[in-house]
Parts: structure tokens; sequence; C-alpha cells
């Protein structure tokens, strides 16, 4: 996208901690498993014999009949239908802009294979001047933007909660990525048909039909207007994004458009967008009026009192050292990645490690870039021979990761301190 204006462009990173791409480790196993042997050689495999059959070009590479990868993904596979993978946290720290091949996935149902030339979005509810646009008609009418924001899907970590077994994708780390996109501003298409009086929250609806018992809806849900049109914040907090890393929008990731919402989980980030509805109310879509919620429990009157989550937890992962770093004498580099809260501007402005279970830490060193909304990778020496490591950020805002998780019904935000148990020997 030649034209798109670079408001926080950012082409090259600076200095990361520790770019270099470390094998998977052999040495060193987190407190729960991150890739299954299985699950390795299968997100492996399936890529493997794509290439080597030609079928690059095909949206769907398939291995056998439990694992369907997205032509060029290399993930960790969840669930194959609906497709649910994610990104393994050794290759998601070798660039702080996370390529293509391992930006996790995360559908609800089918993948839409829509046409960009058919694609009509259509903006109505609370607005003066109800809108139908085609992709090349938003494009050409709202100046072009392009952000950068760390996308993450509220069920992150969720296998490493303790307690009763939680239903859903079995996430570990690696449901996240930082990617930049490009598109137009919410704002600008919204001042462009005019709020009426009473508006106060905007709807999102996806092409993708969720069928769920007997019923069958699309994927959608909805932001507080006042986010949208935040003047405070530097960056724009909503966006119609038709790109991802300068390459039009894949069809797992939301061709031909989609919303970005920076600071917020991935459900809010509606992808295959084909309706906006302004509105004085929250969506009553399933995905904001039931599912992302904090409960404790499943029945109705619990799920319907609960608040909608919008806003990212603060979270932080470390790699497990790479299986060499065990051979070499002094100190083994520890790296990972922090993400602050979703507070409007909150970056990351401490990680920590522990290795004497939280009575003492150290900070570790935070690389650049570190800005609003996005992850910051991090580094810190540890001395060879420790037993167990742990991991806590915090924001500027001053939000800091909780030593322990309380469940939840639904298995969300999990942000506990992560800890890293090292094997004997190194
Ligand atoms: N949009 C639609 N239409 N359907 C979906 O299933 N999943 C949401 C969001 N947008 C979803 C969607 C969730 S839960 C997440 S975490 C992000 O998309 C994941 O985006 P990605 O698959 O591009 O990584």
């Amino acid at each position: 996208m030649g034209q798109v204006l670079a408001t926080n462009r950012r082409t090259t990173p600076g200095p990361d901690p520790s770019p270099q791409v470390n094998p998977p480790c052999i040495f060193y196993a987190m407190n729960t498993p991150l890739v299954s042997r299985r699950g390795f050689l299968q997100s492996v495999g399936a890529f493997g014999i794509g290439l080597s059959c030609g079928w690059r070009g095909s949206p769907l590479l398939r291995a056998d009949d439990t694992v369907v990868q997205p032509a060029g993904k290399r993930l960790i596979v969840r669930t194959a239908d609906p497709f649910n993978a994610e990104g393994v946290v050794d290759k998601l720290l070798s660039n702080w802009i996370t390529p293509l091949e391992s930006f996790y996935v995360r559908n609800h149902g089918p993948t839409p294979h829509l046409v960009t030339a058919e694609h009509q979005l259509s903006i109505e509810g609370l607005v003066d001047r109800p809108l139908k646009l085609s992709i090349a008609e938003l494009l050409q009418k709202f100046p072009k933007y392009q952000t950068t924001a760390t996308l993450t899907c509220a069920g992150n970590r969720r296998n490493e909660f303790q307690g009763p077994k939680i239903g859903g994708v079995q996430w570990g780390t690696g449901a996240v990525g930082n990617a930049q996109w490009s598109g137009v501003t919410l704002a600008a298409v919204l001042r462009h048909v005019g709020l009426q009086n009473g508006a106060r929250h905007v709807w999102f609806e996806g092409a993708d039909i969720i069928k769920d018992k007997a019923e069958s809806y699309p994927f959608g849900g909805s932001i507080p207007l006042e986010k949208v049109l935040d003047v405070d914040a530097a960056l724009p907090q909503a966006l119609l994004a038709t790109h991802m890393n300068d390459q039009p929008l894949t069809a797992e990731h939301g061709a031909p458009l989609r919303t970005i919402v920076p600071g917020y989980i991935g459900a809010r980030s509606v992808k295959w967008l084909n309706r906006i509805v302004v509105s004085d109310r929250p969506s009553p879509n399933h995905y904001l009026a039931h599912a992302y919620k904090l409960i404790a429990d499943e029945k109705l009157a619990t799920i319907e009192a609960a608040e909608p989550i919008y806003e990212i937890a603060i979270n932080s992962i470390a790699a497990a050292p790479a299986a060499d770093a065990a051979k070499d004498t002094g100190d083994i580099t520890l790296r990972g990645w922090a993400l602050p809260g979703g507070k409007t501007g909150s970056t990351i402005k401490r990680v920590e490690i522990s290795t004497d279970d939280g009575q003492s830490w150290k900070a570790a060193q935070i690389g650049t870039p570190n800005q609003a909304a996005c992850w910051a990778f991090w580094s810190v020496p540890i001395a060879r021979g420790s037993q167990s490591v742990w991991v806590r950020a915090t924001d500027s805002t001053g939000l800091t990761q909780p030593r322990e998780m309380v469940w939840n019904a639904k298995g969300y935000q999990y942000n506990a301190w992560q800890q890293l148990k090292l094997s004997q020997g190194n």
C-alpha cells in the first residue's frame, strides 16, 4: 500500500534484545506443555506436504483428515474445524512484527472466502446518512492510515488455569501476534455519515455464520463509541483494515475487511466485516452479550450481569532458553515478550524475573520498539543452575501481573506470573 499515511509507521524496528531464532528447547520445560510433539509434527508436516505437492495457491493444505493449515502458515493447530492455531513462542520472538506464517488464527466458524470487488460494507443505525461502500470506495473516500498493534485472544494461556476443566480452544501462550494494519480510521467514516444523538456503541458484524445447536448467527460484537472517538489518544483507536503487514488481508485474517481495535481483546477486531451499526446500547450479538465475559459460572443470570471484556490484560511470556545454552559457561539469557494492559497509551514499564519464588526480583532489559498497544521484547541474564524462574511485567499505568489467577468459567485473560521450570544440570 504505497500511499498509506505513515503516521506511526515503523518499518525498521530498533534493536531487539535477542532477535535470533532459537531451536525448539529440549533442556527446559514450561509449567504446561507449549507444543505437543504430535501437534508440532502435524503442523510442520502439513506445511511440508503442502509445499512438496505444489499446493501453494490453494486456500488450504491437507496433511491428513485432522490437520488443515491455510497456505503459508506454520502454527500449532488446536482445532482443525473451525481452524484455530497458534504461534510458537521462540518463533514469535524472532520478529517484533509477526510474519504472517507465525500469526495465530482464531475462528469460531468456517472461513468465508469473499470476493473483494463484490464486498460491501453497510453503515447504519444512529447515523444521519446510512451508507453502503465497496472496498475501493472506502479506500478512495477516506485518508489511508497504518498503525501497529498487537492482537491477542482473550483465551491465550487458557491451558494454564488450575481447577475445573474449561472448555473451548486449549490455547498455550501463542494466540498473540503483532502486525502493521492498514486501512482507514473508523472515526473518519463515522464523522462522514454523521452521528445522531444517543449514539454510544458501534456494532460490528462479520460474514461468517456460526452454527450453535438450533441457532445460527454471524460473529459480531461492539465497542464503546468513546473508544473510537478518543480525542486524547495520539493514535486512532479503531481501524477498518484491508491490509496486514503491507499485504492484502488473507482469508483467514478477515479479507477483505476487518476491524482492528488496539488495546482491546482480539474478539473485538471483527473479521470479514460487512456491517456496522451505531447504537445507543452494546451489541446483542452472542460474542458480546454472552461470550467473552469473566464469569464464575455459566448460569444465564451470571452471564447477563457480567460486563463484556474489552481491554487486554497485561501479560508477559518467556521463551525457554535455547538447548545449546546449557553448554555455555556463565549466565543464560532468558528472553520474552510483554504486553501492556489495554488502557489507551499504556506501554511496558518493567519486566522482572525471580529465581527465589518471588522473594526478590531482577529487572530485565526492555528492547525497542516499546510503544502503546504493542508488545515489547525483553531479555535478562540468569545464572546457570537456576531451578525455576518467575516472570512478571508492569505497565506505565501501574498495572502488574498477579501471582495467581482467579479461575473463571470461560478461561479468559490468564495473566498470572509465568513460571519456567528449568531442568537439572544447567
Ligand atoms: N471475526 C469473525 N468474523 N469471526 C471470528 O471467529 N474471531 C475473533 C476475532 N474476529 C473472529 C473474528 C477472535 S476471538 C480473535 S482473537 C481474532 O479475530 C483473531 O484474529 P486472527 O484470526 O486474525 O488472528
